[in-house]
């Protein structure tokens, strides 16, 4: 009913007095007041004069009544540990596909290989609950999947050259600004679930010492709608989520690549592997060109870029 009321509160070019809310939204003009309550506890900021209702100022939150089409799938949290584990928890219970979990900020945020995630207020922080029918083997392709969408939506929205560094990092001007973590529970031939768990810097601002990262709001010298950026994003998953089997989705990601054409380094597994990325197998490894020719598929790892070659 909030989203309702925000709906028509902003669709009013001025006042909407709470006996039309009530009409429109077919609900008591007790329930209406008490809903509008709700908002400014939530930081809306709600003028009531005798004329009615009028929406001053909106904050730049992620509740799910701000994403009404999604609204029965998202569980929200101002604060928590980790979504990873709040998705975990609901995927094991049988959450449905397309479940998302989202924070405004994270106490044990977690990236890849044990690495701790920062995530204060600003940044936008979710997992998705995916149920792919497709073998454990190919599920490398949801990262990629993920980070093409991400990419995507900053081009589209910003016009700012986002770029990818295999396996799942989004770049701009080579600095990482999105970072993405998926979790399978899977049996040797099917996927039980894939949670993904995505991570922008967006209005956070990250400090001059951290050479390696940079937020959205840093590079655009202002606040993003964290908003409407979540739902482009959302939109861009969800189209590509039906092509995940199709050799598109890997052409998009080529497009999209700053690591192939590279001279790489990847600590992969305790070891160490060097050359030049040129291309990625069906399954989303890395095929790297070694010094003497031979070619090396890279499942996992940590890849860092030295210059094109
Ligand atoms: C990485 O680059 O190492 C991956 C970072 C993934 C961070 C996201 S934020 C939302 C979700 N919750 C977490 O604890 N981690 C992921």
């Amino acid at each position: 009913m909030k989203g309702r009321i925000l709906k028509a509160l902003r669709e009013c070019s001025d006042c909407i007095s709470g006996e039309t809310l009530s009409e429109q939204l077919g609900i008591s003009r007790v329930s209406i007041w008490k809903h509008i309550r709700g908002l400014k506890e939530d930081g809306y900021v709600i003028e009531a004069s005798p004329r009615g209702y009028r929406l001053v100022f909106s904050p730049d939150s992620l509740p799910p009544y701000e994403f009404p089409d999604l609204e029965g799938r998202i569980h929200y949290f101002r604060q928590i540990g980790s979504t990873m584990d709040a998705a975990r928890e609901l995927a094991k219970k049988g959450a449905p596909e397309g479940t998302i979990v989202i924070a405004e900020a994270q106490t044990r945020g977690r990236g890849r290989l044990s690495r701790q995630w920062l995530s204060p207020e600003g940044g936008i922080y979710f997992t998705l609950v995916l149920r792919p029918k497709i073998s454990p083997a190919y599920a490398p392709r949801i990262n990629l999947m993920a980070s093409v969408a991400v990419a995507a939506s900053i081009r589209k929205l910003f016009g700012l050259k986002a770029e990818l560094k295999w396996p799942n990092d989004v770049l701009i001007e080579g600095k990482k600004v999105c970072g993405i973590l998926a979790e399978m529970d899977a049996e040797m031939d099917v996927i039980n679930f894939v949670n993904v768990g995505i991570g922008v810097n967006a209005n956070t601002s990250v400090a001059q010492f951290q050479k390696t990262a940079t937020s959205l709001k840093d590079i655009l010298g202002k606040e993003i709608s964290r908003k409407e950026f979540l739902r482009a994003l959302l939109t861009e998953i969800e189209r590509r989520e039906t092509l995940l089997m199709e050799s598109a989705l890997l052409d998009e990601w080529k497009k999209l690549s700053a690591t192939l054409h590279k001279n790489v380094r990847i600590v992969s597994l305790g070891e160490e592997v060097i050359g030049q990325a040129v291309d990625i197998d069906a399954t989303g490894a890395l095929i790297v060109k070694g010094t003497d020719g031979s070619l090396r598929t890279v499942l996992v790892g940590d890849c860092i870029h030295s210059k094109r070659v």
